[in-house]
Formats: C-alpha cells, structure tokens, sequence
C-alpha cells in the first residue's frame, strides 16, 4: 500500500493517477474539502484528515509500505512542510515502512535564510537521511503544470508578467515526468537513499517561456517587467500587519532572484537512472492546451 500525501495537488493527483494505471493500492491523504472525487474514481482508497493533525498522521500511516510525500503548506511552514514530514517519517520507521520519497526542492541546500520553505525542505531532508529509512529525495526545479494557467491567461490577452531578471535560468519540469519518477524510485535500486535534481532536459531563460507560448498561440508576446523591488515594497507593506504573507513572499522573492536549473550532468544521471527522456516545457503545454 502506497501513502501519497498532497493526493490533490500537481504532483501528487499524477502520482495517484500513474500508481492507479499500474493497478496499486494507494491511500489518498485529502481533507474533507479537497477536491478527491477523480481519485476515487480511479479507485484510490480515500483517507480524510488533516496534516496539521498528528493523530491523522498515525492513522493514515497504518499498513503502509511506501510513503510520498508531496503535500504544499500555503503559508504554515513550520506545520506542514516541516512538523507534518518529520510526523510521517517517525511513524514510517515505527510501521515499518520500506521506502519513503520526499519532495523537497531545487536549491534546497543553498542555505536561502529568507526562504523559510526552503529551509524546512533541508532540515527534513537531513531527518530523513538519518533515519534509517530507505529514501529518495528530489528536488525539482519549477513545475510546468504551473504555467498552465498563466498560459490559458496568454491565450486570451498575449500579456506576460515577468518580475525581476529575464536572464535568470530555470530547468521547468514536466510535473508528469516528476510523477513517473516518484513512482519508479520505490522500486529502482539506483534511486535507493539519492538525492535527486529533477529539471526538464533544457536550461531556459525566464524570458523564454512568453516566447514558448508566443509559439503555441502563434501570438506575439507582450511582457510586462516590473523589477524585484516591487516585491520588496509590498513585502515591507504587508509585513506591518500579516508576518505569515511577509514569510510567503520571502520564498516567492528567493525564487524570483536566483536561479534554479539544473546542470546537463545532472539531467543525464536522472535519464539514466530512472530510463526514459525527460519532455520538454513547449511539448507538456502543447499536450494540455491541446493545440
Ligand atoms: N510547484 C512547484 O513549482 C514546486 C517546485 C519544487 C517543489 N515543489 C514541492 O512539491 C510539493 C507539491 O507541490 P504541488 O505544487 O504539487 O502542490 P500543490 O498543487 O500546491 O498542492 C498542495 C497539496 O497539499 C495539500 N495540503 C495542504 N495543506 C494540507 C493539510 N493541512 N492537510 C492535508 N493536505 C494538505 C493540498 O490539499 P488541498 O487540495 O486540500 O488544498 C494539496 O493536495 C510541495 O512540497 C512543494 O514544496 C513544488
């Protein structure tokens, strides 16, 4: 029995969906509100709780083999991406699970101090290694299903909103290649107790993404550029009266002015590792949008 966490959300639906396909039981950990039905539909064992809750956490542990995390925290950090992993890997060891896949994120070890989500995917990272457990750790760069959106606005305005440096570089992931790489670390031995950069098999410009989908649209792009220091500004604002948004908006700004790719090297191990071609960004939009 496989445990996949965050079963609703753009990784873990796809994980759900591919374990379905290969005929495993899988519990889908969900809340009361999350939208499920698809994966009851395709048959998944349907576990209601709440990951802030350790008693659920216990529950939904129970009889499980294989552990994925891949759940979000909006903004409770603290709660979800670091106490909720640390909860899930001690009852992993205390059920006995036998392999536990954690993802965390491209730069997770660049020590960003004003990233709190990143430091939290490190100090669970370093729990994991530790405890006996067998692992596999991946680390994405940026998901293509996120540009989905933003892709489907570019189709009706032409309009791209781009903050900070157009230069920085990114490795955009097929959120279905990361899926099909979850899925396949359990039983890999080469994926066993890794650490994994996972990016798509090309290094992008962040400028290069309105001119993707200037391509798929056959639209000409219009790129709206404000600098950085308009998250620095609204940063400071919402910091008098919201710390949680100011902590949220720390990640984004980290995210916005480094770069997150990953090396031709490190694309190669992971192609040959897990046997198969990683999708480029343009191919998994045209597969969605469908054109
Ligand atoms: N998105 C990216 O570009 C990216 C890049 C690198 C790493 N990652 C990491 O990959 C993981 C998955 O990301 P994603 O983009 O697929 O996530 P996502 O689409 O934002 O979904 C988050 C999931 O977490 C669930 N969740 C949130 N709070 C919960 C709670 N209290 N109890 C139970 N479930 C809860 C959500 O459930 P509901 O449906 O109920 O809201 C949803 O299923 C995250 O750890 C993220 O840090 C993401």
């Amino acid at each position: 029995m496989f445990l996949v966490t965050g079963a609703t959300g753009g990784i873990g639906r796809r994980v759900v969906r591919l374990l379905r396909q290969q005929g495993k039981s899988v519990r889908a950990f969900v809340r009361l509100t999350s939208r499920y039905s698809e994966l009851e539909h395709r048959g998944a064992d349907i576990f209601i709780g709440d990951l802030l809750r350790e008693k659920d956490i216990d529950k939904a542990t129970q009889g499980v083999e294989y552990i994925i995390s891949a759940h979000g925290s909006g903004s409770d950090v603290l709660s979800l991406d670091y106490r909720a992993n640390i909860e899930l890997i001690d009852q992993a060891k205390a059920k006995g699970a036998q392999h536990f896949v954690f993802i965390s994120v491209l730069g997770a070890d660049r020590g960003y101090e004003d990233a709190a989500v990143f430091q939290a995917k490190r100090a669970v990272e370093k729990y994991l290694i530790n405890s006996g457990l067998n692992y596999t750790i991946l680390r994405p760069a940026g998901l293509a299903s996120n540009l989905l959106p933003l892709a489907e606005q570019f189709r009706e305005t032409g309009l791209y909103l781009l903050v900070g440096d157009s230069k920085n570089r990114s490795s955009i992931v097929s959120t279905d290649d990361l899926a099909k790489i979850v899925v396949d670390a359990v039983t890999l031995t080469g994926a066993r107790n890794q650490i994994f950069s996972v990016g798509g098999p090309e290094i992008l410009q962040r400028e290069d993404i309105p001119h993707i989908f200037g391509r798929i649209f056959n639209k000409e792009p219009i790129v709206i550029n404000p600098p950085i220091l308009l998250i620095d500004g609204l940063r400071t604002a919402i910091g008098l009266f919201n710390p949680q948004t100011q902590q949220a908006l720390g990640t984004y700004r980290t995210l916005l002015a480094n770069e997150f790719f990953c090396t031709k090297e490190e694309i190669a191990n992971l192609e040959k590792t897990f046997n198969f071609q990683l999708e480029t960004l343009e191919s998994f939009l045209r597969r969605y949008l469908a054109v």
